[in-house]
Formats: C-alpha cells, structure tokens, sequence
C-alpha cells in the first residue's frame, strides 16, 4: 500500500509500505477513506519532534471504513465507517478513567507519532472498541474528518480548559485550522467579543465570516489596538493556538485580572514566563493535549449542520498526491489553504 513516510526534518517521502495486520485482539484494521494534515505535521516536518523513530507513517486524522477487527473488539464490525481520534485510548487504565485519554498509559498520541498513522490507504487502530467512533448518514464524510483532531482541540484545550462564559471577551491568537476550531466552539457559549489576531489576512477573513467580532494582526501596537476594543485591562481568556514564544508572549500581556490563559500551541522552545507580572493576577492557565472526550457532542453539533465546518475546506488532493498537498499546506499563507482533503481511493 502507499504510505507517506517520515525520514527525519525536512525529509518525507510517499512509498510502498506493507499493509497493517492486527497485532492485538483489541486492534482494527481501518480501510483509509479520507485524511488530513494537521499544523503538528507541519511542525514534525519542520522538525519540532525529532525523537521519532525514522520511517513512521505519517497523520492522526482521518475516517476509514473497517476492514478488519481483532477478536475482543466488540463495538465495531467489518465495513462501519468511523471517525478515527487522533488519540488512542484503552478505556481502562487510570486516565483513562478520568477522561485524560491524552495520557493513556498505552495510548495517547501515537498515530503518526510513535506508531504508523493515518497518511496512507490502510492504518492499525489499537484499542479500537475506544479510539474509534461510528459516523452517522447524518455526517458528511469531509466534515468528520475534523472531527478527528482539530474541533476537538479546540473546544477541549481553547475553550473549555480556556472556560469561555456567556458574555465574555474572548481573543484567540492564531487562525489556522486550530484556532479557527476554537472560534466555532467557543460560540456555543456566546462570548461578547472574539478577537482573533493573526499574521494572516486571507484567514483572518475567513475569522470574520466565521463568527470573530473583530480581528487584528500583530504589531507593536498590538495591546493599545486590543485595548480599544475590550477595554484597558484586557480579555477574560487568552487562548494561544500557534506554538511559539512571541504569541505565548501576546497571551500574557493581553489577559485581565481573574482571566485565564488557555495554551493549545504545541511549543518547541521554551518561552519566559513573566511570573513578575502575573503572580499578582489570579489567573487560570491551561496546557494540554486533546483528549477527544468531546467527540460524541461535536458529532451531535456537527449533524445538525449549525457549525460550518465545511467552510475550513479549501484544497482536495489524492493519496497519490501527496508530497505536493504538504508543499501547498507548508505555504498556506501562499496558497491561501486551512484544511486539505486526502482522498484515499
Ligand atoms: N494541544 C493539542 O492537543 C494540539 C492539537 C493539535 C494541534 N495543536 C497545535 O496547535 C497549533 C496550531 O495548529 P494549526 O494546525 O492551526 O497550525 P497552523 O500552522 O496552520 O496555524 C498557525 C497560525 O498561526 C499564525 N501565526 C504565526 N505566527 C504568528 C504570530 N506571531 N502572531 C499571530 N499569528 C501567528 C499563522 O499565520 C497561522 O495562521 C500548532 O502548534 C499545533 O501543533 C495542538
Ligand atoms: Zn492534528
Ligand atoms: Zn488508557
């Protein structure tokens, strides 16, 4: 089958690898219907992770159809079509039982990461009966796909960890498909203002037609701009959706007293924490891996079509396409792309 394949930075590469094989009764075998890249492929690309073992598949979202199941899996039989999480989960072990499915003691993120993932036609899903979850008619097939990583992140890590409340002043800094996810789950609890700042400006408009009240981009003038909008003292939750230091930094200059500082950035360089400044301020601030428990809320939301999803698609491309479809997602900017379509078949 065809896989694309991680060698090291800089270095992935579409290839003929062998086709999974149940290695465990609790595993499945998923047919690859549709994928995605995400912002963390592009930072393994980059190379943000560069303890990954060399020749590891790549990708962690996606909706197959089940080709295979081990003998203990009990939920899911031959040809349901599911959304695969991007985080494998037992259902068992002590974090699991807390919902920390991030943290399962034999999960977590491992798609794409410690073991072959999502990027090629067929994927092995351990710990099927939770990792996976059957897709109504009611879901188009390209929507699920975000549900996989992106609007779970967003909701999870932004919003809820951010705990945005009715009425709030909101910003979210960074409109790639993270941040963009948190703006459409952030409105199920109707803040006031979201500001959304970005470098960006075809995804800041794309902000604006998706719910952000204003938008800004990043300058030197950045807090007095902010400040005319939501006031001298700054907004109730900051969530950072970028991963880097100068937008950790924007996070804690911008939030008020009492606020919260939600990261869902992935960093690969530590940032200063100005402890100084915020010691004093009675701030909430949340790190954390997505731990896909909201996945069967997002589906409910999803179906009834309230939440344009779809709008975050703006490329399609073919498995066998591939090293051009990161090229394009490399330079979004460039190539005005948020989310691209892998079709598999
Ligand atoms: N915590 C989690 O569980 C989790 C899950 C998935 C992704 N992530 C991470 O979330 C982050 C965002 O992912 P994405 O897919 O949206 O990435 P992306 O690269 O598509 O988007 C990042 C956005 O940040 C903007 N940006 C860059 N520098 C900026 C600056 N100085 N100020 C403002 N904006 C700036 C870019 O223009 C871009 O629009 C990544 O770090 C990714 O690894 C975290
Ligand atoms: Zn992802
Ligand atoms: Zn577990």
């Amino acid at each position: 089958m065809k896989a694309l394949v991680y060698h090291g930075d800089h270095n992935i590469a579409l290839e003929e690898k062998a086709k999974p094989v149940i290695e465990k009764t609790t595993d499945a075998i998923v047919k690859v219907v549709k994928t995605t890249i995400c912002g963390t492929d592009s930072g393994i690309y980059k190379g943000k992770n560069p303890y990954m073992r060399d020749g590891i598949t790549l990708g962690h979202e996606g909706v197959g159809i089940i080709e295979e199941v081990g003998d203990s899996v009990s939920q899911f039989k031959v040809g349901d079509k599911v959304i695969i999480s991007c985080i494998t989960s037992c259902g068992s072990c002590e974090y699991c039982k807390k919902q920390l499915y991030s943290h399962c003691k034999d999960g977590g993120w491992i798609l794409g990461h410690m073991i072959d993932g999502v990027q090629a036609e067929y994927v092995r899903i351990p710990h099927a009966d939770n990792s996976l979850y059957k897709i109504p008619d009611s879901i188009d097939d390209e929507v699920a796909v975000m549900i996989s990583d992106i609007l779970p992140t967003g909701h999870e890590i932004g919003v809820q960890y951010g705990e945005v409340k009715p009425g709030d002043a909101i910003a979210i800094v960074g409109a790639g498909p993270i941040g963009i996810s948190v703006l459409l789950t952030a409105q199920f609890y109707s803040p006031a203002i979201i500001v959304v700042i970005d470098l960006d400006e075809n995804r800041l408009e794309m902000a604006k037609q998706l719910g952000a009240t204003h938008t800004l981009k990043p300058s030197d003038n950045l807090q007095e701009e902010l400040a005319e909008i939501v006031g001298e003292e700054g907004v109730d939750v900051a969530i950072e959706a970028v991963g880097i230091p100068q937008t950790w930094d924007v996070c804690q200059k911008i939030v008020k007293p009492g606020g919260n500082i939600a990261n869902v950035g992935v960093h690969g360089k530590k940032v200063d924490f100005e402890i100084q400044d915020l010691w004093i301020k009675n701030l909430t601030i949340t790190t954390g891996l997505v731990n896909t428990n909201t996945i069967p809320m997002l589906m409910k939301a999803v179906s009834t079509n309230k939440l344009p999803v779809n709008k975050l698609i703006t490329h399609h491309f073919k498995l066998s396409e591939m090293e051009k479809a990161y090229e394009v997602f490399l330079n979004a900017s460039k190539e005005k792309a948020m989310k691209l379509i892998i079709d598999v078949d």
